[in-house]
C-alpha cells in the first residue's frame, strides 16, 4: 500500500469535529473506570491525603456514600484499601485474616448500601505488617518468604470473599499464589468470586503516595521490594507471569503501573485473549496532580490523554484516583 502525497492527504481526516469522531480508533467509557477508595477506622472524619491531592481517606460511612456517587456516575466497580491503625500491624500480619477487620467491615457496608456497584480488594499483607512488605520476612528479617506467605494470603482471600467482595486481587507477587486461591475459594463455595491477578506487578518508585497513605514505608520513606516485585527493565518476563497466572486461574490480569509500561500492556493485550485491567498508580497520579494544580498543564484534557493512552495500548478497565473526574467529564460530554 502506497500512500502519497497531494492525493492522499492525512489532514483531510482532522478537518471537522464529525469527521475525527468517526474515525476515531480508541474510545474512553465510564464502562472503563474503576475508583481506588482508602478507609480509615477513627472518626467519622474525612482525611486529606497529602502525597495525593484532591483524594481523601474516608470513614466507613463516607466511603459508603462515595461508593453510591460513584455508581450514580455509572462507575462500575471501586478497589477498597485499608489503612490500618499502627496497633494493628504486626511481623506476620495476623489483622489481615480477622473477619471482623476494617477491609471486611467496609465490604459488608457498601455491600448492604450500594449493593450493584462491584467490590475489589487486594489481598497483600502490606497494610498489616509492621515492615511493610506484602509477605511475611524469611528469619534474615529482608527476604519475604515465598509459601508460608501464600498460607496466610488464602486466610485473607477467605475473609474478603466471606464478607461479599466479587474480586479478589492479589497484589503481593508471590509465585503460586492464584491457583491456590482458586482452590481456596472454590473448596469454600465461592466460586462466583473472581480473581484479579497482579501478574505483572513492577517494582516501582511511582508507589510512594499509597505507600504513605497505608504506612508501608512512613519510618524509612524507602522499602525494597524488589525480590517479589518485577524488574522494570523485563518485558518478557511479563509475557511468563501472565501466562502462568492464567494456567492457575486468573479471571482478570493486571498491570502496573501504567503510563511507564504502556508497552507492557500492548503487548499483553495483543498476545492474550483475556481482559487485561492496567492501573494508573498514586505516583502518576501525584505527578499530574502537581504540575496541573502548578498551572502548567490542564487537569481534564492531560488526565484524559492518559488514560487514552491506557485504552489505545488495550487495557480494558483503569484503576485510576481521578475515575469520579473523568467520569462526570464523560457524561457532561454526553448531556
Ligand atoms: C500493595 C499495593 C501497592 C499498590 C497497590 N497495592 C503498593 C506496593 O506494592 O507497595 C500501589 C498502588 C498505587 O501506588 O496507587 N500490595
Amino acid at each position: 500500500m502506497t500512500f502519497n502525497f497531494p492525493s492522499t492527504r492525512l489532514r483531510r481526516r482532522r478537518s471537522s469535529v464529525w469527521v475525527r469522531n468517526l474515525t476515531s480508533e480508541s474510545i474512553l467509557s465510564i464502562n472503563d473506570l474503576i475508583l481506588p477508595l482508602f478507609v480509615h477506622d477513627r472518626r467519622e472524619t474525612t482525611e486529606p491525603i497529602p502525597g495525593l491531592p484532591d483524594i481523601k481517606c474516608y470513614s466507613i460511612d463516607g466511603l459508603v456514600s462515595i461508593a453510591q456517587e460513584a455508581e450514580n456516575l455509572g462507575i462500575n466497580a471501586i478497589a477498597v484499601f485499608p489503612v490500618v491503625d499502627s496497633k494493628l500491624k504486626s511481623e506476620n500480619a495476623e489483622e489481615a485474616y480477622n473477619p471482623n477487620n476494617l477491609i471486611c467491615r467496609t465490604i459488608r457496608a457498601v455491600k448492604s448500601k450500594v449493593p450493584n456497584i462491584g467490590i475489589i480488594a487486594d489481598v497483600a499483607l502490606d497494610p498489616y505488617t509492621t515492615h511493610g512488605h506484602d509477605g511475611i520476612l524469611k528469619s534474615n528479617q529482608i527476604d519475604v518468604e515465598n509459601d508460608e506467605t501464600i498460607s496466610v494470603l488464602l486466610k485473607q482471600a477467605l475473609i474478603l470473599a466471606k464478607a461479599g467482595c466479587n474480586m479478589v486481587a492479589p497484589s503481593d507477587m508471590m509465585d503460586g499464589r492464584i491457583g491456590k486461591i482458586r482452590r481456596t475459594l472454590d473448596d469454600n463455595d465461592l466460586q462466583d468470586v473472581s480473581i484479579l491477578s497482579y501478574a505483572v506487578k513492577y517494582c516501582s518508585s511511582f508507589y510512594a503516595p499509597f505507600r504513605q497513605v497505608v504506612g508501608s514505608c512512613a519510618s524509612s520513606n524507602s522499602i525494597d521490594k524488589s525480590g517479589y516485585q518485577m524488574d522494570c527493565r523485563n518485558a518478557r518476563e511479563a509475557i511468563c507471569e501472565i501466562n502462568m497466572d492464567i494456567n492457575e486461574g486468573a479471571d482478570f490480569i493486571m498491570i502496573k503501573p501504567g503510563m511507564p509500561y504502556l508497552d507492557v500492556i500492548k503487548t499483553a493485550s495483543n498476545k492474550f485473549n483475556f481482559p487485561i485491567f492496567a492501573y494508573q498508580v498514586s505516583g502518576e497520579y501525584a505527578m499530574i496532580k502537581a504540575a496541573t494544580n502548578n498551572g502548567w498543564l490542564d487537569y481534564d484534557k492531560v488526565i484524559y490523554e492518559s488514560l487514552i493512552g491506557f485504552k489505545r495500548a488495550g487495557a480494558s478497565a483503569i484503576f485510576t484516583y481521578a475515575a469520579l473526574d473523568v467520569a462526570k467529564n464523560l457524561m457532561a460530554q454526553r448531556s
